[in-house]
């Protein structure tokens, strides 16, 4: 008998993408092996709740596995992370979803071994008409650093390596769900985060990027005086050999001259940063409860640049929250056009159940619609006019993957983040070229090895 087969749904951000490691380095720990086509003995959708078209995407696709598992009763349907941990969710899901065996939050993955072996027991041992065994728990566990510590993971997007740094948020951003369902922030031990990206760095991986909701906030829970974002920086970029590093995400309102310092100080740490703006109105900013004025971003923005003037700096921007006016939206467009990001991730605000914006007068969808097709085409005008300054130069690029559809070509990154396609095969993947540009299109830049 061939070994059972497992697959793993990821919806949502990069936290959820190395989460899903984990969740594979417990089901190959348990003797499972990915599914390719076959249809598998084990799926778990790891969720994400940010926004209403998530869910959507999620309920959509468990119905599809719904028709699938009346086929196959053996099946295993599991379904954890962000999206289980809002309240009633439990509920909702074992009322309209009763197919699904597991259920976890965003705290207790470690649990899914235990949930599966006993689930199994369970079935063999069933005898007819009896109640079918279910495992839930969301409960955000206290040990959850030591547990999380111990558990295998799959990496699956060599040559980066995801290291998280810190779980949660503390920062209750008006219209967001995060601190809702991932809880408090807990800081790894400065030591633990060490030693894991030695481990990657030993296992040959070429880039390091440091996960956080707030990154910037690292070490804030701990207090031992050491533990803090710049201190891990330096300690993480005078590690040898040649690698990069990178990490996401900061928020403005704690970004110090000394993580600047700190990223200046050694050529491993990318000069590219993610600094989500969300608004360029201060009165929306305030009602998001953000911290920070247009005014304080923008000196950010000088620091940085003062510091380093390739930076490559990205953001996300909300259009639509429900105090913004017209006037507001303006003053968005303006900061947009004044910073000149590389890119933008723009979203139209998502009313999410339990947050204090969800209980304000909402904007007709036809306006947060047509801001952000504004937004939109401003950015692009931006993005396309800044690759072309990227045409004739050479640049240091990480080979990442084979390029998809595009026979023969590979792509990768420059330290500032930008993606760059260039000719070459999967041997090269993982390794560093110097690539000169020859032509930009949007986002992507074109080049050939020197
Ligand atoms: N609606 C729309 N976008 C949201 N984000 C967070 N919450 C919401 C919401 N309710 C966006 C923010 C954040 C990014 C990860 O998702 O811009 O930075
Ligand atoms: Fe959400 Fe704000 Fe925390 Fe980011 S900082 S996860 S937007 S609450």
């Amino acid at each position: 008998m061939g070994k059972e087969l497992y697959k793993i749904m990821t919806y949502g951000c990069q936290m959820n993408v190395h989460e899903s490691e984990k969740i594979a380095g417990i089901l190959e720990d348990l003797g499972y092996v990915e599914a390719q086509d076959n249809e598998p003995d084990v799926i778990v959708f790891n969720t994400c709740c940010i926004r209403d078209t998530a869910e959507k995407h999620i309920f959509g696709n468990l119905g599809v596995v719904k028709a699938q598992k009346k086929k196959n009763p053996n099946m295993i349907v599991a379904v954890v992370g962000c999206m289980t941990q809002q309240e009633n969710y439990d509920t909702l899901l074992r009322e309209k979803y009763a197919f699904v065996d597991i259920i976890l939050g965003t705290r207790n993955l470690e649990d899914l071994k235990t949930a599966i072996e006993k689930l199994k027991i369970s079935r063999a041992e069933q005898k007819k008409g009896e109640k079918k065994y279910r495992y839930s728990s969301q409960e955000m566990i206290s040990n959850y650093l030591e547990s999380d510590d111990a558990i295998p993971v799959t990496r699956t997007s060599f040559p980066n390596a995801w290291v998280n740094i810190i779980y949660g948020c503390n920062n209750f951003c008006t219209y967001c769900i995060v601190p809702y369902v991932r809880g408090r922030e807990l800081s790894r031990p400065m030591d633990k985060v060490v030693d894991e990206v030695r481990r990657c760095l030993d296992a040959g991986y070429k880039e390091i990027t440091l996960l956080g909701q707030n990154v910037n906030s690292y070490g804030n829970d701990l207090k031992d005086g050491n533990t803090n974002f710049a201190n891990l920086l330096r300690e993480v970029g005078a590690l040898p050999g040649d690698f990069r590093v990178r990490f996401m995400t900061s928020h403005p309102k704690d970004l110090t001259e000394d993580v600047v310092d700190a990223m200046v100080s050694s050529k491993k740490i990318c000069n590219n940063i993610h600094l989500p703006v969300q608004s360029g109105s201060n009165k929306v900013l305030k009602d998001m409860n953000r911290h920070y004025t247009r005014e304080k971003y923008f000196t950010l923005i000088e620091m940085l640049r003062k510091a380093m003037p390739d930076i490559g700096i990205t953001s996300d921007i909300m259009v639509g929250f429900p105090t913004e006016t017209e006037e507001d939206f303006k003053d968005t467009l303006d900061l947009v056009k004044q910073v000149r990001y590389s890119n933008a991730f723009t979203f139209i605000y998502s009313p999410r159940k339990g947050t204090p914006a969800a209980d304000m007068v909402q904007i007709p969808y036809e306006i947060k619609k047509n801001r952000i097709t504004e937004l939109i085409k401003v950015q692009n005008t931006i993005t396309k006019e800044l690759s072309n300054e990227y045409v004739n130069g050479v640049y240091r690029v990480l080979c990442e993957d084979i390029a998809p559809k595009m026979e023969g070509m590979v792509c990768g990154r420059t330290e500032s983040g930008r993606l760059v396609t260039f000719k070459g095969n999967k041997e090269d993947v993982g390794e560093f070229f110097n690539i000169r540009i020859k032509q930009s299109k949007s986002a992507s830049l074109f080049g050939d090895k020197e």
